[in-house]
């Protein structure tokens, strides 16, 4: 009979430590995640240098924490993964050492795990049927790209922004709007209480032939709406601003993602990131993906935002093909990677 594979994750790339424990990639044995929202929200968005500071503090807890519920020891483990990039360098640096100082302590392999793979593979572990290939987008606080999975381990990226990050324009209009930090789910929030009857200008994506992304017009557009309403003495309208903001960010990218599957037949797309965690964007994609006849696939909702679990799933893939494993005295941590 084959052996199970146990393998370790460690996610601390923004605000969340997080350690799981996931056994042949699939099976969440333990998934422990320290948030520090709470902490962040004070000052409107992630402060670096608190994150690396409350990771370094946490880390060693949500380990032992982790092992724990697994009900393993750390003999039971057969490769250690870790988040290397991308994200705030001070935050990954926690993670990394950590996870170099075990490999190296108990000899076990180490693999570096891209964190965009992370949150792609958390869809492996939802849907225990799913394999590449498959199309896939990805929608998070510094993401918004659309790329064709061929394997676990290989993939083409077809289209991504050109500007800023459709989870990033949640989040400054969130807080325009006088919505606390995370900005998205309370976007989400306002946008059930009201219309989409504003039309924001300044969206110029729908003209290129092509299957980038561009938020920086609609971020502005809709900032500008606000300023422009308190200049002239006016209270704007949140609830109506936000479902209206929410319905243009997210027809953009479900036109994207169909004209792509529909380009390229795929049969499946899957969504990936912190906003893939959006009500209205899960409820657009699956109406238009059918009526091309894709399936639309995400995973639950703590495994859609920052999480060990889609680490350790991602680490997995890797480690049966014999990729990533790096040398746990040379892995260094980088803010910016390429998907
Ligand atoms: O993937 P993630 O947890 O962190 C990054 O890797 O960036 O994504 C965080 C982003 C934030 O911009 C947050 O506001 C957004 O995901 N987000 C949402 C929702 N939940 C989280 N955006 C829209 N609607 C949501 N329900
Ligand atoms: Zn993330």
């Amino acid at each position: 009979m084959k052996k199970d594979i146990l393998i370790l994750g460690i996610e601390s790339s923004c605000d969340e430590t997080s350690v799981a424990v996931v056994k042949n990639g699939r099976e969440v044995l333990s998934n422990v995640i320290s948030t520090q929202i709470d902490i962040h929200k004070l000052y409107g968005g992630v402060v670096p240098e608190i994150a690396s500071r409350n990771h370094v503090m946490n880390i060693d807890g949500v380990y032992k924490q982790a092992l724990n519920e697994a009900n393993v020891t750390i003999d039971d483990i057969d490769a250690i993964a870790v988040t290397y990039g991308a994200g705030l360098l001070g935050a990954l640096i926690v993670g990394v050492n950590f996870a170099k100082a075990l490999a190296y302590s108990t000899k076990k392999p180490l693999i570096a795990v891209n964190h965009i793979e992370g949150h792609i593979a958390a869809n492996y572990i939802e849907h225990k049927q799913l394999e590449p290939p498959f199309a896939c987008l990805i929608v998070s606080g510094g993401h918004t790209a659309l790329v064709k999975m061929e394997s676990y381990t290989e993939r083409k990226l077809i289209g991504t922004t050109t500007d800023d990050a459709i989870g990033e324009a949640f989040d400054k209009v969130a807080r325009e709007c006088g919505l606390s930090y995370p900005g998205g789910p309370n976007v989400q929030k306002q946008a059930m209480l009201g219309e989409p009857c504003i039309k924001f200008t300044g969206m110029n994506f729908e003209k290129a032939d092509n299957f980038n992304f561009s938020y920086s017009g609609l971020k502005t557009a809709t900032i500008n709406y606000i300023h422009n309403a308190r200049q002239r003495g006016e209270e704007p309208n949140v609830q109506n601003i936000c479902a209206s903001f929410q319905a243009e960010a997210v027809s953009q990218v479900v036109k994207k993602s169909v004209s792509a599957i529909e380009k390229f037949n795929y049969k499946k797309l899957v969504l990936a990131g912190g906003v893939s965690a959006n009500l209205h964007l899960r409820e657009q994609m699956k109406a238009e993906a059918e009526k091309v006849g894709a399936e639309v696939f995400y995973p639950n909702l703590t495994l859609c935002t920052d999480n060990a679990a889609m680490i350790a799933s991602a680490g997995y893939f890797n480690f049966i093909a014999g990729k990533s494993i790096v040398d746990p005295k040379t892995l260094v941590p980088t803010g910016n990677i390429a998907l």
